[in-house]
């Protein structure tokens, strides 16, 4: 069945969101956040913080969620997410995700949401938590809600968030299929086209007064000869699509993926003497006991981060040294680091802008919020309609 064709003057739109778990490390950068940054230059891009989320692990420990959510704020903004470019809110100032989440929860059954891998991963991961809730299976159809809202294009995400987006696809296409929006006949088609399909439907239901007609009934009378693209339903929640982020290979000071849950990060906020401390410590080839063994850079995690960080002609400098035993890795970590404080100072400039301006931050994340209502509230008007909740005899 066709849909309303997309109206190309409209720029396509992009949704992401981040849970606030506090102060972002390199790889959320290098992973979201520096993806992210581009596509506002392509995209009427939305940008969230998503701290219902983070309540649904962590509704028994508040103590920092307040100022987790400042922080990822001030991550966002130093890492070049632009106000002006960009609409940056607060998941929670716009509780229209949470009516459409409720709207949503009344078709979802309950395997769909059993079925989603993080539901059973993290309960096994974090089993100090009570997650045996209403609100942590419903984790992923808020996450919908959040998404469909806005009526994306694209999702960039990383890959485990991939089934997330898997999900809101099968929500939406399952909304479509109870709902499907109202019925278009194209541009062009004289007002007795119209009639003559209701006539038809008339007949068809046998009821030879009836004045209103589902979308499906006029797509059932609708002329088979007439060329399908002259009608159709506009769909209200189109599927949007998964952006693969994609993400060089960031490891953490261990060696494994930098992650917050192994304590081996570097963070976006972390200042020259704690980046050269932690640079210090960080594993190396393994097989380069000594300083006159010669190295291979290509299993080594500290050349990992030089790809990322470092000019190319350090890089060369550097994988010919540890090849050739020419430099130890004492010095090779403190070219790192030199690449790593260079390439931070910027963002670190941005980030201590906003922190020492907080009132400014709440302007910003306001307007985003203000912003992100608006054109929410678009999405909830239409979902009300077809759902048959505007009952009002005149239109607000
Ligand atoms: N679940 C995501 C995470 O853990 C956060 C999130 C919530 C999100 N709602 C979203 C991401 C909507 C993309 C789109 O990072
Ligand atoms: Fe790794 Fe550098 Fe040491 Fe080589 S010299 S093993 S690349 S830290």
């Amino acid at each position: 069945m066709p849909t309303e064709p997309t109206n190309s003057l409209e720029r396509r739109r992009v949704l992401s969101g981040m849970r606030p778990t506090g102060k972002l490390h390199l790889g959320n950068y290098m992973g979201a956040l520096y993806n992210w940054a581009q596509l506002q230059h392509q995209y009427e891009c939305y940008f969230f913080i998503a701290d219902w989320h983070a309540l649904t692990t962590d509704y028994e420990n508040l103590s920092l969620l307040k100022d987790n959510i400042r922080d990822v704020a001030l991550d966002f903004l130093a890492g070049g997410l632009d106000p002006e470019l960009s609409t940056i809110f607060v998941q929670s100032d716009v509780k229209l995700h949470a009516e459409l989440h409720v709207l949503l929860s009344m078709f979802t059954s309950l395997s769909w949401l059993e079925r989603v891998p993080s539901y059973k991963d993290q309960q096994e991961q974090l089993r100090e938590k009570d997650l045996a809730t209403y609100g942590f299976l419903g984790y992923p159809l808020l996450q919908s809600a959040d998404i469909l809202i806005y009526q994306p294009h694209f999702v960039p995400v990383g890959q485990d968030q991939a089934s997330h987006v898997e999900l809101t696809r099968e929500i939406a296409r399952r909304f479509n299929q109870l709902y499907p929006g109202e019925f278009y006949m194209a541009e062009g088609a004289a007002p007795w086209e119209l009639e003559a399909v209701k006539t038809k439907a008339r007949k068809n239901s046998g009821k030879a007064d009836k004045t209103t007609f589902s979308p499906h009934e006029l797509i059932a009378a609708a002329p088979q000869t007439k060329l399908k693209s002259a009608y159709g339903t506009r769909t209200i929640l189109p599927e949007p699509e998964v952006l693969l982020t994609p993400s060089p290979k960031l490891p953490g000071t261990d060696g494994r993926k930098m992650s917050k849950s192994y304590g081996n990060t570097l963070l976006m906020s972390d200042t020259e003497p704690a980046i050269r401390t932690k640079l210090k410590t960080m594993v190396t080839d393994p097989a380069r006991v000594y300083r006159t063994d010669p190295g291979n850079p290509d299993v080594c995690p500290v050349f990992d981060l030089h790809k990322v960080f470092s000019s190319p002609e350090i890089q060369q400098t550097a994988a010919d040294g540890c090849r050739t035993a020419g430099i130890g890795c004492i010095e090779c970590k403190q070219w790192l680091a030199d690449s790593a404080v260079t390439a931070l100072a910027p963002i670190q400039e941005r980030r201590r802008h906003y922190e020492s301006n907080p009132t400014l931050v709440d302007e910003i994340l306001d307007q985003g919020g203000r912003r992100a209502w608006t054109r929410a509230d678009e999405t909830m008007r239409q979902v009300s309609e077809v759902m048959g909740l505007r009952y009002r005899s005149t239109s607000l």
